[in-house]
């Protein structure tokens, strides 16, 4: 049986970490702040948006959680924004994507203040993540990845990590960021999609497969190569009838049969997306001692 990467475990020590320089924060009289805002009523993002505020108040952050109406115009999501950006108790801000259709999220993101910019969306918050900039904020689930992998033991420097996915949340980021030099980075890394050509024959060449493509059990045995870590970011709700809810969560690997080949993988529900949040818990620690 391979091994099983076990994200809320590994984000218990995120943590517990967390805990600690948040202590001495409060000390000093500063009391790291979230706001996370929530345009419409999006099941999904509800419960994300739900999960991150009682994470906040777990670990003693202050926690703003701002719920807009679905038909919230542009105009009035930019000027919360602009209060958020001006208001001192607020570290980081994050605003849930997807919002609904009439607003523009990237002029929503370029409005943030960077140093706020927890999600690590903002151009110059990309741009520092291709530059290398430390002091730049890195994108949650790419962070959460990276994280499972090094707390995992698994050796990223020289391997050959497939990253399958392009978007600007999950597989651009996370391409940079294990590209980089030095620890957690230094990965040769590839990054196929959708539209890539005999794609089961590069998934099969990574040493470090990490699926971000959004369709439900897309990667398959013969995407994988035996003895290859899978981590998969993806969280999709399927119908089934048979459960309570009417859905269940399936990632983008369809595990039952990719788990005998590989040599670690990645629960779903239980293996990124915890970390996710422990990355985005992170995230306002490092704005409120960056300011
Ligand atoms: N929706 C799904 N994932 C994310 C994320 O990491 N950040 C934001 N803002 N919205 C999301």
């Amino acid at each position: 049986m391979p091994q099983l990467i076990e994200g809320r475990k590994i984000a218990e020590k995120v943590y517990a970490d967390l805990r600690t320089e948040i202590a001495g924060m409060k000390e000093r009289g500063l009391t790291p702040g979230l706001a996370v805002v929530l345009v419409g009523d999006n099941p999904a993002s509800r419960a994300y948006v739900r999960s991150k505020d009682k994470m906040c108040r777990d670990l003693g952050l202050h926690s703003v959680k701002l719920e807009l109406p679905t038909e919230t115009t542009q105009s009035e999501l930019l000027a919360r924004v602009e209060e958020l950006n001006r208001d001192p108790a607020i570290h980081g801000i994050l605003v849930q994507s997807p919002p609904p259709k009439q607003i523009d999220e990237a002029a929503i993101v370029r409005a943030l203040d960077p140093a706020k910019d927890v999600d690590g969306f903002h151009p110059a918050n990309v741009a520092k993540l291709a530059l290398g900039d430390e002091s730049g904020f890195v994108p949650c689930t790419p962070l959460g990845c990276q994280r499972l992998l090094i707390e995992s033991g698994i050796e990223i420097s020289g391997a050959h990590v497939v990253v399958l996915g392009r978007s600007m949340i999950v597989g651009k980021p996370l391409a940079l960021l294990l590209m980089r030099k030095g620890r957690g980075g230094d990965a040769t890394v590839t990054v196929a999609h959708s539209r890539s050509r005999q794609l089961a024959e590069i998934t099969r060449s990574a040493d470090i497969l990490i699926a971000a493509i959004g369709q439900p059990e897309f990667v398959r045995a013969e995407h994988v190569r035996e003895g290859a870590v899978v981590i998969d970011v993806g969280i999709n709700r399927v119908d089934d009838a048979t459960t309570e809810r009417g859905y269940r969560l399936v990632g983008d690997v369809a595990f039952s049969e990719v788990s005998p080949k590989a040599s670690a993988i990645t629960p779903v529900p239980g293996g990124v997306g915890p970390m996710t949040i422990a990355m985005l818990m992170a995230n306002t620690v490092k704005a409120c001692r960056q300011i």
